[in-house]
């Protein structure tokens, strides 16, 4: 799908890689609907990205979530492409999962973008098509001790992904998903339970930057294929030909 002079979406605009995907659509000339709960940190952004919109949401909050779309249609007319990229981790052992952080992760993780989803598809719908990128995690191919909540959520997300694929070819809707691996974000800092909680947590800096999973991004976007890996390894755990 083309990305000048559409509308998208994105969740987790406030930092990491929604920040940078955000800036990369504006500079290729879209305008950029700027999603999350920092409300300070989205209208700096959104001073710096012409025809951007900040708006202000809890994505576990599914009602907010909807009010959310509405507001940001309701603006721009139109609403051409979703990043659901918004997400947080939670390392902790099994035995010590605490259902109400298990719940959260999920409602972040995997409802929060079905929600999201839902709200644009009926406007995707009539304008004849749109795009979805949802952002995924090489975890999901991975057993990585302290942290099967959030590599569970993303397989869930892998499922949800590609049956609204299929689900969606026939209204000329794309849903792509993106794998990054380890990103040099905040997303360690951020991540709720154990801090110490093993895991990849420890390397994040020297992971790969932020713009380079925007450009993925972009290129889902664009070419509108089922899924995109950070790497060949990645590729290879989640067994899609190269
Ligand atoms: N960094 C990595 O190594 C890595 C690897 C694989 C996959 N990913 C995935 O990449 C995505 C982006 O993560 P990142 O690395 O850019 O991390 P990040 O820097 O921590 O950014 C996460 C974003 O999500 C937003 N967010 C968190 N909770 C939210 C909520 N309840 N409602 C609305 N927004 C919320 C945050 O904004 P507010 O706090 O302002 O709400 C922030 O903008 C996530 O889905 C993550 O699972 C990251």
């Amino acid at each position: 799908m083309q990305i000048r002079d559409h509308v998208f979406i994105v969740t987790g605009a406030s930092s990491g890689i929604g920040l940078s995907t955000a800036i990369a659509l504006t500079d290729r000339g879209a305008k950029v609907a700027l999603l999350a709960r920092s409300g300070d940190a989205l209208e700096n952004l959104a001073q710096r990205l012409p025809g951007s919109l900040p708006v202000t949401v809890d994505m576990t909050d599914f009602k907010r979530v909807r009010e959310a779309i509405d507001t940001v249609h309701g603006h721009y007319g139109r609403v051409d492409g979703l990043v659901n990229n918004a997400g947080r981790s939670y390392a902790t052992a099994v035995e010590e999962i605490d259902p109400a952080i298990f719940d959260e992760i999920f409602h972040l993780n995997v409802l929060g973008p079905i929600v999201a989803m839902q709200a644009v598809i009926p406007a995707m719908r009539a304008q004849g098509g749109g795009s979805i990128v949802n952002i995924n995690s090489g975890t999901a191919f991975m057993t990585i001790p302290q942290y099967s909540v959030y590599s569970s959520s993303k397989r869930a997300l892998l499922g949800f992904s590609l049956a609204a694929r299929a689900e969606l070819e026939k209204d000329r809707i794309v849903v792509s998903e993106i794998y990054p691996f380890i990103t040099a974000t905040n997303f360690g800092r951020n991540r709720m339970g154990n801090p110490a909680g093993g895991g990849p947590a420890a390397s994040y800096a020297d992971g790969d930057k932020p713009e380079f999973v925007a450009s993925l991004i972009l290129q889902a976007i664009e070419e509108g294929q089922a899924q995109y890996f950070a790497n060949d390894r990645l590729r290879k755990m989640a067994g899609v030909a190269g």
